[in-house]
């Protein structure tokens, strides 16, 4: 893949509470952020099981963004503390296998801020632009060892 015209492809989880209507109160007001997001809505962050995370990327997103609301004003109490944790969790997981943890971010936003939640969503774009595609379900062998979205052997620890 061209490095010049890649364009990320970013699956992004939304809580049907806050991000969601974030993400709705944006378009509403004409908030513009790239098209490379895909939301999925969920109605909480805490329902997000990791296995989304790791399907969206093996199914070719670069990116994953999760969503949800601030801590102490989730709806089903302390489900996104659950989500920070997953989040966590996560991040070494993909470390572990060699991908950047970067390309997985969590934010929170109430439904009352669209234009944060459109801000987060363009620059964790650029953030994704900036690692180069991770095309994970061609990458095998030697080439994810040089691939630039990928973590060299050393920094996986292996
Ligand atoms: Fe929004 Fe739980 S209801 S994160």
């Amino acid at each position: 893949m061209n490095r010049d015209t890649f364009e990320p492809v970013i699956i992004g989880f939304t809580c049907n509470w806050c991000s969601y209507r974030a993400a709705d109160l944006a378009g509403t007001a004409r908030v513009k952020y790239p098209p490379n997001v895909r939301l999925i809505r969920l109605m909480c962050s805490g329902r997000l099981d990791p296995t989304f995370v790791l399907k969206a990327i093996a199914g070719g997103a670069d990116g994953v963004l999760i969503t949800g609301c601030h801590p102490g004003e989730c709806h089903y109490l302390e489900q996104n503390y659950k989500a920070l944790r997953r989040y966590h969790l996560l991040k070494r997981t993909l470390a572990q296998m060699g991908i950047r943890p970067e390309r997985v971010k969590l934010v929170w936003a109430s439904a009352a801020e669209g234009v944060k939640l459109a801000e987060e969503i363009t620059t964790f774009i650029e953030e994704v632009r900036a690692l180069g595609p991770l095309d994970w379900p061609g990458m095998t062998g030697e080439s994810i060892a040089v691939a630039p979205g990928f973590l060299a052997a050393e920094e996986v620890g292996v």
